[in-house]
C-alpha cells in the first residue's frame, strides 16, 4: 500500500570542521543515510543536508598548531570529509559548512529577532582567562570536577557523567588545558539568550512526538532543575561570525552550528528552485527531522527549538538520538589502538559492510553497541555471504547457462513468494521506526527459508534430468526472485550491492517508489551473468586494520595530538580509581615467538588455577624460554583486547626504558600464582 507522498527535510549533526570522520561520527550518518533512502524508496519526498561545523577555538588553535589561517583548514577538512562520506555512500543532498554567507545571513535573521523581542539579556561575567596564552578559555580548553555530581576530568560546559551544562567557572580545581596553569577571572560582558522565556512551548513541544520517551524523562529533569539563560558570545580572538551591532564579540558556535542545517537547506534551495520559506514557517506541512547522538541532546531539544521560536520559525517534527559505540569493548581512544578513522576502515574492508553491521544492531532508543571487529566478520560472512548472496549464486549460474539468461514465465511456488512480499508492510514498518535492527532480522529469516528452499529443490539433482528442464527454470527463477525482494529490501542499508544486483537482475532498485515494485516477481525477463556481488571479509583484513591501529596508536605522541591528546596519563588518580586495578601474582607456564610480530610474545599464564593468554610486548628484552616458570604480576581485570594475533586476556607488568632493558616485575618469594597484589 502506498501512502500519500510526504515531504521531508532531514539532517545529521555537522561534524566539527577539525579532525577525521571516524566510525563512532558514522553511526549519526549511516542511521540517518538508512532512514533518508529508506523514504526516498517508499516514494516520498526527501532533502538531506548537513555540513561541516567549521567555527570555534578548536579550529582556530588547530590552524594555529599547523601554520596555516581557520579558512584553510576547514577548506581542507570539508574536502576530506565529503571524500569520507562519499566512501560510505551518504547520499547528502547538499553538504555545506557553517562558514557560509548563507549561514551568517540565518544567523543574523535569528539573533536579531531573539534580540527585537527582548529574549537577549548582556551581563559582565566573571570568566576563565589564559594569562599564559592571553586568551579567555572556551569551556572545552578548561577541565575540572562537575559541581553537580563531582565526576572528575570533566569539561567546562557539560557533564559527560550526568549531562549536566554550566558555566566553566562553576567547575572546581579547573585548569587550562592549552598551557596547564589554572586559569584566572577575568570580566567581559556577554550576551545571553533568555531559554527561560520558552520554557512553556518547550515543556509542550517535549511531551509531544518531538522527543522519545527516554528523553522525555530527562528533560523533566532539566525542567525541574530550571532553564538558565545561555551565553551566546565569545570574545576575540575567535573564529565565528561577529555579531552585530557588538565589537570584537563572536557567536558561540553552538549558536551557528544547528542554524546551519536551515543554511545548508537555503544553499539547496537556491540550487534547485526550493521554497525556503515553506519548510520553515511555522505552520509549515513539511517534516523537519535532525539526527544526532545523545552527547548533543541538550543543544537540540533546547537551546535549538527555542531559537526557532523565537524568531518565528517552525521547531523540528522530531529529534532522533541514538547511543555511543565503543570499539571492541573500549571507549575509543587512538592510544589504545582503536580509534578507527572512515579511511581506515574504507582502506581494509568494505565500507558497506559497517552500514550493515549498524544495522544489524541499531534501533529507535538511545542504547550504546559494540562495534566488534570479530563479530563484524562472523555477521557480514554468514548474513551476507553465506545466506543472502547465496541465494543469487545458487540459482542464476542455471538461468545463465541452460535458458539464456531468461527467467521463467511463472514461479515455482508464487505462495512462498507472496509470503515474502507480505513481509513489506512489517520491514518497512522497523525502518520508518528507526528499528532497523528488526528489520535486519526479518530479512534474514526469509533469507534462511530462501535457502531452505533451494536446499529441498535441490536444482543442481533436477538440473542432470532432460525431462526436468522446465521445472530448473521456474525453481531457479523462484530462487532469483526471493534474492530480488530480499535485495530490495536492504537497498536503504546495501545500496552499493543493491545497484550491482539491480544492474544484474535487469530491474530498478534505486528510483522513487522503487520499494512498491518489490511485490511483483520478475518474469520472463532476462538477466544478465552472476558476476561476484560480494567478497567474504578475510581474518587477514581485519589484521590489517588492528596492525594499521596499532601503528597509529605508537605514533600518537603529545607532540603530535598536542593540546588535543584523548587520553593523556592522568596527573593523579585517586584511591578509589587505584583500587579498581585488580593486581595478582601469576605463574609463566608458557611463552612463544608470534610469527610475524616485531615486538610481541604470546605468554600463557596460571593465575592459581585459571589460565590466561596475554600478548606482552616485551620481545626485545626476553627470549621466551627465559620466562618459563617465573612468577610476575598481571592486571588481571583489564577488558580483554582482540590484537592482530588474537585476544590478549591482561598486561604483565614490566619496567624499563625500552629496548633490551625491559624488565618483568617479580614479586617476593613466597608469593603463589592467583594472589592478589596490595
Ligand atoms: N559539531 C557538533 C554537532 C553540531 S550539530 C548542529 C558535533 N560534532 S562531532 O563531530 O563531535 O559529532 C558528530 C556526530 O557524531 C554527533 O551526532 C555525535 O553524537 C556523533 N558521535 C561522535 N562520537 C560517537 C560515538 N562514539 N558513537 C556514536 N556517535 C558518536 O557534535
Ligand atoms: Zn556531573
Amino acid at each position: 500500500m502506498s501512502s500519500p507522498t510526504r515531504r521531508m527535510l532531514v539532517t545529521s549533526a555537522l561534524p566539527y570542521a577539525n579532525g577525521d570522520i571516524h566510525v563512532g561520527n558514522l553511526v549519526t550518518y549511516i542511521q540517518t543515510d538508512i532512514w533518508v533512502r529508506f523514504q526516498r524508496m517508499r516514494g516520498h519526498e526527501v532533502y538531506f543536508v548537513c555540513g561541516d561545523d567549521a567555527h570555534g577555538t578548536p579550529i582556530m588553535l588547530r590552524a594555529k598548531a599547523e601554520g596555516i589561517t581557520p579558512e584553510q583548514l576547514i577548506e581542507r577538512v570539508l574536502d576530506e570529509h565529503k571524500r569520507d562520506f562519499d566512501k560510505f555512500s551518504i547520499s547528502f543532498d547538499n553538504y555545506y559548512t557553517t562558514h557560509s554567507p548563507e549561514n551568517k545571513e540565518c544567523s543574523d535573521t535569528i539573533y536579531n529577532a531573539a534580540n527585537a523581542k527582548g529574549h537577549i539579556a548582556r551581563r559582565e561575567i566573571q570568566q576563565a582567562y589564559d594569562p599564559v596564552e592571553n586568551m579567555f578559555l572556551p569551556d572545552r580548553f578548561i577541565k575540572g570536577t562537575c559541581p553537580d555530581c563531582g565526576a572528575e576530568d570533566q569539561y567546562g560546559d557539560s557533564c559527560e557523567s550526568c549531562g549536566a551544562t554550566y558555566s566553566p567557572t562553576e567547575l572546581k580545581d579547573a585548569v587550562s588545558v592549552i598551557s596547564g596553569v589554572a586559569p584566572i577571572e577575568k570580566a567581559s560582558e556577554h550576551l545571553f539568550f533568555k531559554l527561560g522565556d520558552f520554557e512553556h512551548s518547550l515543556r509542550e513541544w517535549t511531551q509531544g512526538e518531538g522527543v522519545q520517551t527516554e528523553v522525555t524523562n530527562k528533560l523533566n529533569e532539566w525542567f525541574d532543575a530550571g532553564l538558565r539563560d545561555w551565553d551566546i558570545s565569545r570574545d576575540a580572538p575567535y573564529f565565528g561570525f561577529e555579531i552585530p551591532g557588538e565589537k570584537d564579540k563572536y557567536f558561540y558556535v553552538w549558536l551557528d552550528a544547528p542554524i546551519g542545517y536551515m543554511a545548508s537547506f537555503k544553499n539547496l534551495c537556491v540550487r534547485d528552485g526550493l521554497h525556503f520559506d515553506d519548510f520553515w514557517k511555522p505552520d509549515s506541512d513539511v517534516e523537519l527531522y535532525n539526527f544526532i547522538g545523545k552527547d548533543i541532546l541538550y543543544f537540540h531539544t533546547l537551546f535549538w527549538p527555542a531559537m526557532l521560536e523565537s524568531a518565528g520559525f517552525r521547531k523540528p517534527t522530531a529529534v532522533f538520538a541514538h547511543g555511543f559505540i565503543t570499539v571492541n569493548g573500549t571507549k575509543m581512544s587512538k592510544s589504545r589502538g582503536t580509534f578507527i578513522t572512515a579511511q581506515d576502515f574504507g582502506t581494509h574492508l568494505n565500507p558497506e559492510l559497517l552500514r550493515y553491521y549498524y544495522a544489524a544492531k541499531m534501533n529507535s532508543r538511545i542504547e550504546d553497541f559494540d562495534l566488534n571487529l570479530e563479530d563484524l566478520l562472523a555477521r557480514v560472512n554468514s548474513d551476507l555471504v553465506g545466506k543472502l548472496v547465496n541465494i543469487a549464486s545458487r540459482c542464476a549460474g542455471f538461468i545463465n547457462k541452460r535458458f539464456a539468461g531468461k527467467l521463467a514465465s511463472e514461479l515455482d511456488d508464487a505462495g512462498m513468494f507472496a509470503s515474502f512480499a507480505a513481509a513489506s508492510d512489517s520491514v518497512a514498518a522497523a525502518y520508518e521506526s528507526r528499528n532497523f535492527n528488526r528489520a535486519m532480522r526479518e530479512i534474514m529469516t526469509l533469507a534462511d527459508r530462501a535457502n531452505q528452499y533451494i536446499n529441498a529443490k535441490q536444482p543442481w539433482v533436477v538440473a542432470k534430468d532432460p525431462d526436468r528442464q522446465a521445472e530448473l527454470q521456474m525453481i531457479c527463477s523462484q530462487g532469483v526472485n526471493l534474492f530480488r525482494i530480499l535485495i530490495g529490501y536492504l537497498a536503504p542499508v546495501l545500496p552499493v550491492l543493491a545497484e550491482k544486483s539491480a544492474k544484474f537482475l535487469h530491474c530498478d532498485l534505486s528510483s522513487k517508489d522503487a520499494w512498491n515494485t518489490l511485490t511483483t516477481p520478475l518474469l520472463g525477463t532476462r538477466i544478465d551473468s552472476f558476476e561476484h556481488l560480494i567478497k567474504r571479509v578475510e581474518q587477514k583484513q581485519i589484521d590489517g586494520l588492528l596492525a594499521a591501529l596499532q601503528t597509529n596508536a605508537e605514533s600518537t605522541t603529545p607532540e603530535k595530538t598536542g593540546v588535543l591528546a584523548d587520553d593523556p596519563i592522568a596527573a593523579t588518580i585517586n584511591i578509589d580509581e587505584f583500587a579498581k586495578v585488580d593486581l595478582r601474582i601469576a605463574k609463566i607456564i608458557d611463552a612463544q615467538h608470534i610469527e610475524g610480530a616485531d615486538k610481541l610474545i604470546q605468554i600463557t599464564l596460571d593465575l592459581g588455577g585459571e589460565t590466561r593468554t596475554i600478548f606482552a610486548g616485551i620481545k626485545s628484552a626476553y627470549e621466551p624460554d627465559k620466562l618459563i616458570g617465573r612468577l610476575t604480576v598481571v592486571v588481571a581485570n583489564l577488558a580483554p583486547r582482540t590484537m592482530r594475533f588474537g585476544v590478549s586476556e591482561g598486561m604483565v607488568l614490566a619496567a624499563g626504558p625500552g629496548g633490551k632493558e625491559i624488565f618483568v616485575l617479580q614479586p617476593d618469594d613466597g608469593a603463589r600464582p592467583g594472589m592478589r597484589v596490595k
